[in-house]
């Protein structure tokens, strides 16, 4: 099937419910930052609808700034390994840092990221997902921004991937399982 909705088992955060968490975590963040120095960091590819949805209600200065790291490959399971595939520019002393990812799952890419990004002399590190699943957790890590939890399912859209596909659909959704199995 050439349409993407016809690989799409069932909606789970909607176009306009994104735009309400955009709108409600946009308002929060622009609160915490005020008179600090914020550089946000999205996580490649996945953050990047996210990321210049939710900065566009962030009314304070600020600089961006990408990190790609390697995942998922093809599969829909993380393998645990973390690498850095394309390091940020800006050198970090001084600022306090926004990393902005699409899902935290085992949280093992965001534990590796924000340490990293801490030893290298950043004021603060914080943390905003889109999506969280929580009960898939295997390290100690707390985001100090959720968007909303979502079920234990492969998701795709709005930046979330399948093979590389699905990023440009403008919702959240979770995948039939016959395209993934
Ligand atoms: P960890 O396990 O390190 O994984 O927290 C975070 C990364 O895994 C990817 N991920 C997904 N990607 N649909 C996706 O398209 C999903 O349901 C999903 N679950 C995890 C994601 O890239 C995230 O950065
Ligand atoms: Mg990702």
């Amino acid at each position: 099937m050439a349409n993407l909705d016809g690989n799409i088992e069932k909606v789970l955060v909607t176009k306009e419910e994104l735009e309400a968490i955009n709108a409600r975590l946009g308002a929060q963040i622009t609160k915490d930052f005020e008179g600090k120095n914020l550089l946000v960091v999205g996580i490649l590819k996945g953050s990047i609808y996210f990321l210049a949805d939710l900065t566009r209600y962030i009314d304070l200065p600020l600089k961006l700034d990408f990190l790609a790291v390697s995942s998922y490959g093809g599969g829909t399971r993380s393998s645990g390994a973390v690498k850095i595939i394309k390091d940020i520019d800006i050198d970090l002393a001084g600022y306090d840092v926004l990393l902005v990812e699409d899902i935290l799952d085992s949280g093992r890419t965001l534990e590796y990221v924000s340490k990293m990004l801490s030893a290298r002399g950043a004021n603060s590190i914080s943390i905003v997902t889109l999506l969280d699943k929580p009960e898939r957790r295997v390290v100690d890590i707390h985001p100090d921004y959720v968007g909303c939890d979502v079920p234990d399912e492969f998701v795709v859209g709005y930046g979330l991937d399948y093979d590389q596909e699905y990023r440009n659909i403008p919702y959240i959704g979770s995948l039939k399982r016959e395209i993934y199995e």
